[in-house]
């Protein structure tokens, strides 16, 4: 192994179009404007870890070559405290001509979606006043936070989770250059616990070589967080029989004795659903639930609450089954 205290997501991050993986045709779309040198403001909506910062600078720096770091600029929305701190940057950053041929700059504004709506309206007027100078590309994972008027400025990009084939493209390649070995059981592992998030592949990889330079499968798994299959299978059987107290209380023991975040509590009860003895009707069902659970967790509401009320829809779906 190289330099061991590089992080690997960096280390690996794609710097041409060739080298992205998955999302074809938007690699092929975003390429071709970048190469007319006239790209419209672009939104790169879609999941984490799926390549959306990774284009956003190969575009930037396929336009501008060696003046690529004078001529953009970065925002996250996330750290910006406040619209009016984007406004001025914006502003200075905009006010200055573009070094190069190129007849414009761009500003990448990461996590657009972390803006309120007043502080989106507020950029909408930014984005218009300097047009002529600055190109805009956002990301966002849920473009539905983002107001129509911007969303109508922007050619929108769709990003999906990454499949299978191009995880694995990716893990070969880091598997190679970094001399290790790897079981095809393990690389199927990763790809199942990143769901098509190549951040968390990556990251996964990289504290499993820490390890052992042999990737197996068995190592992999342990590395995951996430509650064991069986556990979790306890609690959502305790509540279709309806004993709700017994599933709270060993959901509590689930998630304290292995730390497991709401998240992963609720991406564990997704797959177990479909293992249980129950009609595929009732299985939709839960899984919209969970998805809602899932959405106000991520949404900031209290994680425990919400897990609470997701047993209790459990609990209520079980009076209907006939056990
Ligand atoms: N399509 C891809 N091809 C190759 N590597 C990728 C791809 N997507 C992600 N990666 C790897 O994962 C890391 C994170 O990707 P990136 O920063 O582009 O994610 P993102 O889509 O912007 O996610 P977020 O929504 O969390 O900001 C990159 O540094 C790169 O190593
Ligand atoms: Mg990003």
């Amino acid at each position: 192994m190289e330099n061991d205290s590089t992080i690997w997501t960096e280390k690996y991050r794609p710097k041409k179009f060739e080298e992205v993986v998955g999302q074809d045709d938007i690699i092929k779309n975003v390429q071709n404007l970048t190469k007319s040198f006239n790209i419209p403001h672009m939104m790169f909506a879609g999941p984490a870890g799926t390549g959306k910062s990774t284009l956003a600078l190969i575009v930037v720096k396929n336009l501008f070559g060696v003046h690529w770091k004078e001529n953009h600029l970065e925002l996250n929305a996330s750290d910006e405290r406040g619209i009016d701190v984007v406004r001025q940057k914006v502003k200075d950053f905009a006010r200055t001509k573009s070094l190069g041929n190129v007849p414009f700059k761009v500003i990448f504004l990461d996590e657009a979606d972390a803006l309120t709506k007043e502080a989106q309206q507020a950029l909408r007027r930014t984005m218009e006043n300097f047009t002529s100078t600055c190109r805009f590309i956002m990301s966002c994972n849920y473009s539905s936070k983002i107001i129509d008027p911007i969303q109508s400025r922007c050619v929108v990009f769709r990003f999906k989770l990454l499949e299978k084939k191009d995880i694995e493209k990716r893990i070969r390649l880091i598997i190679e250059k970094e001399k290790l070995q790897i079981d095809d059981k393990a690389i199927e592992a990763l790809y199942e616990a990143s769901e098509g998030d190549c951040r968390r592949v990556i990251n996964l990889l990289q504290a499993s070589s820490s390890i052992s330079t042999r990737i197996t499968p068995e190592l992999v798994n342990t590395l995951i967080s996430g509650a064991e299959p069986a556990e979790i299978k306890i609690v959502l059987e305790y509540a279709l029989s309806g004993d709700f107290l017994k599933a709270k209380d060993k959901l509590l023991e689930v998630m304290l004795k292995e730390s497991i975040s709401g998240t992963d509590i609720i991406k564990s009860i997704q797959k177990e659903i479909w293992n249980l003895q129950i009609d595929d009707e009732l299985k939709v069902r839960l899984t919209e639930k969970t998805g809602e659970a899932e959405f106000r967790i991520v949404e900031g509401s209290d994680e425990f609450i919400q897990l609470e009320a997701l047993l209790a829809s459990f609990v209520l779906a079980g009076r209907g089954i006939n056990r």
